[in-house]
């Protein structure tokens, strides 16, 4: 049964909250812990005898191959194949990739896969990986973002929207403002990192590929499959059960997937590739740098009537922007504005979404504005934040209200928890022996995007409800939030639930990006249930009309069955989808908050230590805090990373990102984050989703950093406008000691 999503929601079922919005431990959280639950690579049972493949990778970011001679490799010691662009038959690329999974002779980025050596052992492939001899015309490239920016041009759309805006006369509002800002940002090009690689099992029946692989998005993932093998997509099966993180990286396939296709089927057997963790940074996807200019123009009492955001960033031909401006767009009061992206043709490697693309790098400029701003202005940041609140679109007017629009209160609670009122706004003033101490705060914002999602839902004797979606868990809590549901709709105890994910056999889910799985991907699961309860009704005998579910039974009047029983031996299964209409048209839809965080600067050595980070949510229903505080302090940690740490950084000489493991690429660890709090204010949503929810995944990164920027500001006087904010940017500028 499909529902339409086109009115604001009344009362329903999730209302409830018998089981929705309670802090339930994840329920994969055994098996994770237990080593149970099957990654891709492990999938040992499902394909035994799996031969091992290793990628190697270009050796140049530019230019051709020549030749390419894998006689030595195949003589190796345990090696079964090398598959090439040469031997591999043809090979489209799909619409979600820019750069080709498997090069053919044109080499577009440095380590982009040109073979697989596949062999019985892991360190056989790898060793003889060492062997494929290539000789390599190498072409001059283009690898500094700075250097192109004047070649830059208006880049296509983006991830969440047009790439350029504007409203109102922005230049002559600013030229005429009383107060006003220009400053330029930088962030660098940053790397997932999550903790799983890619990583592929393939396996072949016939002309049937089935496809073990660390995944989000399964349907989307299943066509560019096809695409790519040039194969009907009922042809491919895609499995996808626990991920070990994605952070947008595992939108879509990539080399390991494509490799092991192709070498299954070469030879017959299943094949295992994972891309090796110091290939990931240039074989797969990064979040592209940015060069971001800020021009905001405020009255004297910092009421903004003019705000610019401009944003360059650079990918290889056809791919997309980086859309840093997007917030702006819907944050801030300002009758005159404008917001663009530009898009620099780069040869680095492909630019792709990563944790909330867009947003988590914009506001790591627009947050230095609007501490920048609030200085010129003698002016707390958080009552500036508070006197540009706007309740409607911006950029659209009061026609366009937002759905739920929570920011002040986040900003009140927010500063109130983390005593805010204590700070000293003059920088440089408050010592810790030789820490220099500091706060500073920032806002947070990621749009509230849904996506249609369908779900079957299976009652059978026993009165369990099983339900199987494509939806994927990548350590997000999907799992849990789904049994939930279904435990509240058909009220039943969540132990008499089961969820069954990732699998391209189960029903099309909205997948997990844009966080926009959870509430999506509910919603579905809610579609689902709805369905199941009427088909049970019916089966019991009731009018469907008055029939209630309570305590495992459906119930009409003073007669009530067993939903156990109501389904009978044969059991009963219905499919559910929910699609979504206008409302996000109508209504801006968004996620708020506010940050803060207190640092200490080592005043001999510039070394950034955060001492306390905290934060105040507005994103709708919360469907398990346990869950979204876990994604949130998550998302935050990644916000101190993008502050302090995080950096590809790239070799303008020879095109390649040259901190490519974990020793190099630094991401904070415990140790690095002592107290985290998080609040989330009371919010329903009614025009988001029947859960009234909104996501919650990504809004936690969005601002966090900006954060610690700002408080590093005020710990030293010093500030930055170039990201990571890492000990040579500060040293030459500390205070003398
Ligand atoms: Mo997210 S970066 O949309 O997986």
């Amino acid at each position: 049964m499909n529902m339409k999503f086109d009115t604001p929601a009344g009362d329903n079922v999730i209302d409830r909250q018998h089981v929705v919005g309670h802090p339930v431990d994840r329920i994969d959280g055994p098996l994770k812990v237990c080593g149970l639950a099957p990654y891709a690579y492990e999938q040992n049972e499902a394909a035994p005898n799996a031969a091992y493949g290793w990628i190697v990778g270009s050796a140049i970011a530019t230019g051709r191959i020549r030749s390419i001679d894998t006689r030595d490799a195949e003589a190796a010691a345990g090696v079964l194949a090398v598959v090439t662009g040469a031997n591999a038959g043809p090979l489209k690329t799909s619409g979600s990739n820019t750069a080709a999974l498997l090069a053919s002779s044109k080499i577009e980025h440095y380590d982009q896969a040109v073979a697989l050596v596949v062999a019985e052992t892991l360190e056989q492939a790898r060793d003889a990986a060492r062997l494929v001899h290539i000789d390599y015309a190498p072409a001059r490239g283009r690898y500094d973002l700075a250097a192109e920016r004047e070649h830059a041009r208006a880049a296509p759309r983006g991830f969440g929207g047009p790439s350029a805006t504007s409203a109102g006369d922005f230049d002559t509002a600013f030229a005429t403002a009383a107060v006003k800002l220009d400053e330029v940002y930088t962030t660098p090009d940053q790397s997932h990192m999550m903790m799983e690689p890619h990583a592929s099992i393939a396996a072949w029946e016939g002309d049937q590929l089935t496809l073990w692989t660390a995944n989000q998005m399964i349907a989307g993932s299943v066509k560019d499959m096809a695409t790519t093998l040039g194969i009907p997509a009922e042809k491919v099966r895609l499995i996808s059960p626990y991920i070990g993180g994605g952070f947008g990286a595992k939108l879509w396939i990539r080399a390991d997937a494509v490799l092991a296709a192709l070498a299954a089927r070469k030879i017959g057997r299943p094949v295992k590739v994972a891309i090796a963790r110091p290939q990931i940074a240039n074989n797969t996807v990064h979040r592209p740098a940015t060069i971001q200019r800020i021009r905001i123009g405020a009255d004297k009492n910092g009421v903004i009537d003019a705000i610019a955001h401009e944003s360059w960033s650079g990918d290889l031909p056809g791919g997309g922007p980086e859309s840093a401006a997007q917030q702006t767009r819907l944050l801030y009061r300002g009758e005159n504005r404008m917001t663009a992206h530009y898009l620099a043709e780069l040869d680095l490697p492909e630019g792709n979404a990563m944790r909330a693309p867009g947003e988590a790098v914009g506001l790591l400029a627009l947050e230095i504005a609007m501490d920048e701003l609030a200085e010129k202005l003698s002016l707390d940041p958080v009552e500036l934040r508070i006197r540009n609140d706007v309740q409607y679109d911006p950029e659209k007017g009061p026609s366009r209200p937002f759905s739920s629009r929570k920011f002040v209160e986040c900003l009140r609670v927010g500063a109130e928890r983390f005593h805010w009122s204590r700070r000293n706004p003059k920088p440089g003033q408050v010592r810790d022996g030789r820490w220099l101490i500091g706060t500073g705060m920032a806002s947070a914002f990621r749009n509230n995007l849904v996506q249609a999602s369908a779900a079957r839902a299976i009652a059978d004797a026993d009165g369990v409800i099983t339900i199987e979606t494509d939806m994927t868990d990548i350590g997000t809590g999907s799992y849990t939030v789904i049994a939930q549901t279904a435990a509240e709709v058909m009220s039943v105890p969540l132990d008499k639930v089961r969820v069954r994910l990732g699998d391209s056999l189960y029903p099309v889910s909205a997948g997990s990006g844009g966080q926009w799985g959870a509430n999506s991907s509910t919603s579905g699961v809610y579609a689902a249930c709805m369905a199941l309860r009427s088909a049970l009704a019916q089966k019991a005998g009731f009018n469907t009309a008055d029939a209630e579910f309570a305590d495992g039974y459906v119930v009409s009047g003073n007669r009530r069955v067993r939903i156990g029983e109501a389904a009978g031996a044969d059991g009963v299964t219905v499919d559910g989808k929910m699609d979504f209409g206008d409302l996000t048209k109508k209504y801006a839809q968004a996620t708020f908050g506010a940050h803060f965080c207190e640092v200490g600067v080592d005043a001999m050595t510039g070394e950034v230590r955060i001492r306390r980070q905290s934060g105040a949510f507005a994103a709708g229903r919360i469907l398990n805090p346990k869950s979204a505080r876990s994604q949130v302090i998550g998302a935050m940690t990644m916000g101190v990373g993008a502050a302090l740490m995080e950096e590809l950084i790239v070799d303008k000489r020879f095109g390649y990102f040259a901190t490519r493991d974990l020793a190099e690429y630094h991401v904070p660890v415990h140790a690095d984050i002592p107290d985290q709090d998080v609040f989330f204010v009371d919010e329903l949503d009614d025009k988001s989703s029947p859960m009234k929810a909104k996501g919650v995944g990504e809004l936690g990164i969005c601002g966090a950093g900006a954060a610690v920027a700002n408080a590093i500001y005020n710990a030293t006087g010093i500030r930055l406008r170039d990201y990571p904010m890492t000990v040579d940017k500060l040293i030459d500028k500390l205070p003398r000691v």
